[in-house]
């Protein structure tokens, strides 16, 4: 294929030396006079393990050339990858200008173009930039339409520094988001001789899961950091402790705990995380990132009581009473601290529950039913159908397979919040709402 790279940064140099190396041929392009010249002279202009012999492999087989024309490069390729820089202004927003220059430049250059032309986004930008800022320009500047004259794709970019020549050749993961499954398919036979699965999907999505998979980055390393202070104050080895804990690939290293959804609660999570952080702080030790954990916990209850107070509906029926599916464990369930919030405001209240109700009756919850929460007690009711009977919103707390059993009950007044992404927004009349999807 004939390739534009435009940005010859860590991302840029890297993606165009070793796509001129996997045979393509490939014409990078830089404002920067120092970057194009290095290229041109078969030297790396950024310090990365292996690039130099890349490039150097490459301009001597006359498959890598660089130069500061974008007008040129656009007229001697197929596609073009952007890889310019997408830094933070001062104030922590995202700075678009070099992605737009480029793409002005780019639709400038199609203009006078006659083939189809892929320009692929490889630089990060949030969600909605390329529907949003990459067509438009790319359409003003060309006077072409998307899925016409020119086709857009995003596909992150999950290199390292320091281990870029390795990571492009083992990716975790190919992702591409497109409109167009043409444009789609182009993209993806630049990494068919890669061993990494291909994803195909939206446009947002692939802007999204970059930003998901670098807050996760940060968020594992400042977890692990936070767990090795705590452990030198506890005279534990830090590192054993980690090893340990990535060992579980049951509930630690695997999808598990990673769905979006409602609050966590039940008698361990929030009394060990409390004993954790008490403990931390008897060493004088502050671990912002654990305390943050509750307090975020808490706002999810309190986001989706909210949800509920502003459907300005007096009967409220809610499924599942436990912290979650399958127990009658109802020890710091959020589900009993959002209906105490809904009692509260003065909402008409039902629960079903029947792991609970069964327990209150003969289970070991009797007792702290009895103590602890008669007041929700009182508003459980027996069955499914009654409770959709009386409600004009039903919140879906936890699974319950009986709900889609009982889903030609639900009427076209209703109104259905799913925390637990339960049911298919398909299979009741009425309203769905999803908790985050
Ligand atoms: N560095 C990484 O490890 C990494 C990894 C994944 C994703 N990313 C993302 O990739 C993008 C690029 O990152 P980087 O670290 O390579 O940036 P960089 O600053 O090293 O390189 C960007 C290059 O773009 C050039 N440029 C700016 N305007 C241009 C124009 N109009 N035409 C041609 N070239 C132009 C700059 O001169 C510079 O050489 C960013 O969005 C970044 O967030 C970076």
């Amino acid at each position: 294929m004939r390739i534009a790279v435009f940005g010859l940064g860590y991302v840029g140099a890297v993606t165009a030396a070793c796509l001129a190396d996997a045979g393509h041929s490939v014409i990078g392009v830089d404002v920067d006079a120092y970057k194009v010249s290095c290229i041109n002279e078969g030297r790396s202009p950024i310090v990365e393990r292996d690039l130099e012999d890349y490039i150097r492999r490459a301009r001597a087989g006359g498959r890598l050339i660089a130069t500061s024309n974008a007008e040129e490069a656009v007229s001697q390729s197929d596609l073009a990858l952007v890889c310019v820089g997408t830094p933070s202004r001062r104030n922590g927003s995202l700075n678009l200008e070099f992605v737009e220059r480029v793409c002005h430049q780019i639709g400038t250059a199609l203009a006078s173009c006659e083939a189809a032309y892929t320009v692929v986004i490889r630089s990060t930008v949030l969600p909605g930039t390329c529907e949003e800022l990459v067509i438009p320009v790319l359409e003003s500047a060309s006077g072409k339409r998307h899925g016409e004259g020119f086709f857009v794709c995003m596909n992150p970019e999950f290199l390292r520094e320091g281990s870029a020549i390795h990571d492009f050749h083992h990716p975790p993961l190919t992702i591409i988001g497109a409109q167009h499954d043409e444009a789609a398919n182009q993209v993806a036979e630049l990494y068919a001789h890669l061993p990494a699965e291909c994803v195909k999907t939206d446009l947002r999505t692939a802007e999204t899961v970059k930003y998901a998979n670098n807050a996760f980055h940060a968020l594992k390393i400042t977890f692990a950091n936070e767990i090795g202070a705590w452990c030198k104050q506890e005279g534990v080895d830090s590192h054993l402790v980690m090893r340990l804990l990535t060992m579980d690939t049951k509930l630690n290293i695997s999808p598990a705990y990673l769905t979006p959804g409602f609050a966590f609660g039940g008698s361990c999570l929030p009394k060990d995380l409390r004993a954790l952080v008490y403990r931390a702080h008897q060493h004088d030790l502050n671990l912002p990132l654990l305390e943050s954990i509750l307090v975020s916990n808490r706002l999810q209850i309190e986001r989706t009581a909210e949800l509920i107070v502003q459907l300005g509906k007096k009967h409220v029926g809610v499924v599942g009473l436990a912290f979650k599916a399958g127990t009658d464990d109802l020890r710091e369930s959020p589900v009993v601290t959002l209906c105490e919030y809904l009692i509260g405001k003065g909402f008409a209240l039902r629960i079903y529950d029947p792991n609970v109700s069964l327990s209150a009756i003969y289970g070991s919850n009797k007792a702290y039913i009895e103590r602890e929460i008669p007041h929700i007690h009182a508003l459980m009711c027996d069955s499914l159908p009654q409770l959709i009977e009386h409600s004009e919103v039903v919140v879906l707390a936890n699974r319950d397979d009986r709900v889609t059993q009982h889903s030609h009950l639900f009427r076209d007044d209703q109104t259905v919040i799913d925390l637990a992404r339960s049911i298919s927004a398909k299979t009741i009349r009425g309203r769905y709402i999803g908790l985050y999807w």
